[in-house]
């Protein structure tokens, strides 16, 4: 199962992937990391922006999990234009080593397979930093993703679009369709790491780590990987039964072990 590691604020997560980062940075600084949109990843890039003296990051390649299909990459709240505001930008990377899926419609046929090609081309992903859906999606995955899926077009679930409208202005369509990797892409990174905060994601980590391996809940796929850790805050962690053992376990662990 996953490693859990509930801490006690996002800010003291951050701090512990941003430690693992700058270590993998210092061993390989070509390191590819698989980059997460949406708030909760923030304060792992927060983290790491601090520590930009510390470690030469602009080596590193990244990939996207997904995009939206149709939405102008200039558009401030396309995938694109997050990633370059909030991780290629603070933390100095080279915006050319970056990718994300492309979701122009003249191109979407082949840009699943454009974007596995160019993952398996970089050797893969290393280190995989996910957040997860109220639904229980990963990257856009939702409920009933197939574990074998890889880079796809997919339609957004009604509440995922609900969840994402407040990045949109008033009266804007949040798009239908996406472009994401897939549950089998996401399970071949060699470290995944899932966050979570805030009560609104505590039943979609419970049933994640604990609950039956389902497609209706994809993060449960997770439990399928030799190294997944899973990050929580104690909102997002109220529904865990294993919450005794996880925080005795991690107060436990020998301290060259990370996460
Ligand atoms: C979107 C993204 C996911 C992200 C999820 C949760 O659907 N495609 O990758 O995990 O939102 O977003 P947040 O972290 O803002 O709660």
């Amino acid at each position: 199962m996953a490693e859990v590691v509930i801490v006690d604020a996002p800010e003291t997560a951050g701090a512990l992937v941003a430690d693992e980062i700058v270590r993998r940075a210092r061993q390989n600084p070509e390191t590819v990391l698989g980059l997460a949109t949406g708030s909760t990843p923030l304060p792992v890039y927060r983290a790491l922006s601090a520590r930009r003296a510390e470690v030469d990051l602009s080596r590193l390649r990244g990939f996207a999990l997904d995009e939206y299909v149709g939405l102008d990459p200039a558009h401030p709240e396309s995938y694109r234009s997050v990633i370059e505001r909030e991780v290629v930008v603070p933390l100095g990377l080279d915006a050319g080593r970056i990718r994300v899926p492309d979701g122009h419609p003249a191109r979407i046929r082949d840009a699943g397979e454009a974007y596995e090609g160019a993952i398996r081309d970089a050797g893969g992903v290393d280190l995989q930093i996910l957040g997860i859906g109220t639904d229980g999606h990963i990257g856009f995955n939702e409920p009933g993703s197939s574990f074998a899926s890889l880079t796809r077009v997919k339609t957004l679930t009604a509440q995922t679009r609900r969840d994402n409208a407040r990045f949109f202005a008033v009266g804007e369509e949040v798009p239908r369709h996406c472009i994401t990797q897939g549950l089998g892409t996401i399970l071949r990174a060699g470290h995944l790491v899932l966050l979570a905060f805030g009560e609104a994601k505590a039943a979609a980590v419970a049933a994640a780590v604990e609950g039956p391996l389902t497609a209706w809940v994809p993060a449960s796929a997770i439990q399928l990987h030799p190294r997944a850790t899973v990050i929580v805050d104690e909102a997002a962690a109220r529904d865990l039964r294993g919450a005794t053992y996880y925080r005795e376990a991690w107060a436990h662990k020998p301290d060259w072990q990370g996460i």
